[in-house]
């Protein structure tokens, strides 16, 4: 009695489950519409974005060697432990976050996260962080003889106090740096942009003109939250930086103004993506590629979900992935 129960109610749950709604991830995958970022060939537009994939976490829900390229977590010349306290605050469609760039450092990088991702033959994208010149240099100089495929260089980041965004921000000292970065490295170096500002394409336009090979765009807004029960900010870094849906907008438009301004410029376009439509939002703006970030927070197979609907709309769209698979843009 109790037994026939069961198989009645698990009868009704498989009903439930239409297994045509539900894409399976885990099995294998021909690609369909590949791309490629300065020359680099990307097996499908869609990678993820620094800090919010950790591939030791991330190995067991699929296999990221699938996606276009996997961008690893800033890295510095040595381990950071980031800001302490309450790093980050959930908001309306976004989250905010002051992890500070915490990281073990390059070398682990070098004999850790790299190597694996590179044992299943992922295309890497190692992102760097530094708080003065000297610390993106002595990174850079390291990675230099490493087999990560591309450089992205973040000097954008809200959430520390020296380097990141404070660079990016500033042209002048944007030039100084990246021209000094071109001298040590062969590598393709992605240059990654903040919103900060009151024209990105200012900061665009130095970062190419000093060596830069492409660029991506954006990384977080700044952002805070007050907890009304203390009067404080949630943060204990009182700012943070603003990712997720809500940010959407503000990246397409940065990606549209960047195209305009740089129509022959490779761009990754990142911000609030989570859905095959929402990446082929950024690739009519302008983007060559994207990236997904947040959305993989609370979904760790995201970024391969968005990928797989993007490969199946790009089907009927040929004149756009033509142009992707030869590296050209949409506008
Ligand atoms: C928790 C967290 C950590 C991040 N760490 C980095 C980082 O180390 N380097 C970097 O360039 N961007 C970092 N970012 C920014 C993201 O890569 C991305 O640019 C931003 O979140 C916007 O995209 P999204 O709306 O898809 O998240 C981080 C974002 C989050 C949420």
């Amino acid at each position: 009695m109790v037994r026939s129960l069961l198989a009645n109610v698990w009868d009704g749950v498989n009903e439930m489950i239409d297994d045509t709604q539900h894409e399976n991830l885990y099995g294998s995958y021909e690609w369909k519409h590949p791309t490629q970022v300065a020359g680099v060939p990307w097996k499908n537009p869609v990678a993820t974005a620094s800090g919010t994939f950790q591939y030791a976490a991330v190995r067991w829900f699929y296999d990221v060697s699938q996606l276009g390229a996997v961008t690893t977590k800033g890295v510095s010349p040595v381990p950071w432990e980031g800001n302490p306290g309450i790093r980050t605050a959930e908001g309306p469609s976004s989250n905010i976050n002051a992890v500070g760039l915490q990281n073990p450092g390059v070398d682990h990088y070098l004999e850790d996260d790299l190597p694996k991702l590179k044992a299943i033959n992922a295309t890497v994208i190692a992102n760097v962080a530094g708080h003065c010149d000297d610390d993106y240099v002595e990174v850079v100089s390291k990675l230099n003889d490493s087999p990560a495929d591309m450089l992205e260089i973040n000097v954008s980041c809200p959430n520390v106090s020296a380097g990141g965004m404070s660079v990016g921000t500033d042209p002048v000292a944007l030039s100084r740096l990246i021209t000094r970065l071109r001298k040590l490295t062969d590598k393709k170096m992605i240059v990654k942009l903040t919103p900060n500002v009151t024209d990105i394409t200012v900061p665009a336009r130095a970062a190419v003109e000093s060596g830069a090979d492409a660029l991506s765009m954006i990384n977080t807004l700044l952002g805070m939250r007050i907890n009304i029960r203390t009067g404080e900010p949630i943060i204990d870094h009182v700012t943070g930086g603003v990712s997720g849906p809500a940010v959407l907008p503000m990246g397409l438009v940065a990606v549209w103004k960047t195209r305009s301004a740089l129509p022959n410029t490779p761009i990754i376009g990142i911000g609030g993506i989570d859905s095959g439509e929402k990446a082929l939002e950024y690739l009519y703006a302008g983007a060559n590629a994207v990236e997904v970030g947040a959305a993989a927070l609370f979904e760790p197979t995201a970024p391969l979900r968005v990928a797989r609907e993007l490969d199946e709309l790009l089907d009927a769209r040929p004149e756009l992935a033509d142009k992707l698979a030869k590296g050209e843009t949409w506008r």
